[in-house]
């Protein structure tokens, strides 16, 4: 029996959905590392395609594998994001920002005629917020951001980076991030509302009605493919 990475299956498999002419956002993370190189391989094939990164590290990747990166000045809609999740629920409200891109994500996905979220199966779940809450926030005042949160009932980390000596996260937008333990999320819009509105909060990593279609790998190479209008 096969044992791939779900990861990989789900990654390839919407990165070969992308036709001839199409503008595409490249999302962030480990899963839309694994899309990303199949797009460079398909570039190499002779795909017409240029892209938006969601992220510095996606616009190298993507650079480096010879596609062609474009930006909103040159671009009205993106045909197709693909880009991974930290959870997703059955009514497809997404939680992002594990590597730190949600707000350049976000930008990209309010943008996006179709957004496919590329997941493994354990990212599929009832209620967000077990993986916590990425929250980016302007370094100045941040303890005020933190200490909202808390009234809200929640708890928080500071985001650090994961060096022998960790130092305080920055994202690429020079912000910090902080991770939000708020489980259960059981209404995300409001959630979301309730933090946006806060004085230092840059973006909130929940994504409601953003996600168009959901492709889950597994392990033995098949995909499921859900449609936002088919999933309920
Ligand atoms: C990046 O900021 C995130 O939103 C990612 O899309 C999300 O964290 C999923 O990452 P993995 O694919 O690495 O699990």
């Amino acid at each position: 029996m096969s044992n791939l990475n779900p990861k990989e299956v789900a990654g390839t498999f919407a990165a070969n959905l992308v036709q001839d002419g199409m503008t595409v956002g490249l999302g962030t993370g480990s899963t839309a590392w694994f899309a990303i190189q199949r797009l460079g391989e398909r570039v190499r094939e002779g795909l017409q395609m240029r892209a938006i990164p969601t992220s510095e590290a996606s616009a190298r990747q993507a650079t480096e594998l010879g596609i062609q990166l474009v930006g909103f000045d040159a671009v009205n809609h993106i045909d197709i994001t693909i880009d991974g999740a930290d959870e997703i629920n059955a009514e497809f409200c997404m939680l992002k920002g594990g590597g730190g891109a949600l707000l350049r994500e976000k930008v990209v996905a309010s943008i996006t005629k179709r957004q496919i979220c590329i997941v493994d199966p354990s990212k599929v779940v009832e209620f967000l917020g077990t993986f916590p809450l990425p929250v980016e926030v302007v370094p100045f005042g941040w303890p005020v951001v933190a200490r909202h949160v808390e009234a809200l009932g929640g708890s928080y980390t500071l985001r650090q980076t994961k060096d022998a000596e960790p130092t305080t996260y920055v994202t690429d937008n020079g912000n910090y991030i902080l991770d939000c333990n708020l489980y259960p999320i059981t209404d995300p819009p409001k959630l979301e509302q309730n933090l946006k509105m806060l004085p230092g909060v840059v973006e909130v990593g929940l994504f409601i009605d953003m996600a168009h279609t959901l492709i889950i790998g597994n392990p033995d190479g098949t995909c499921s493919l859900k449609d936002k209008e088919t999933a309920n």
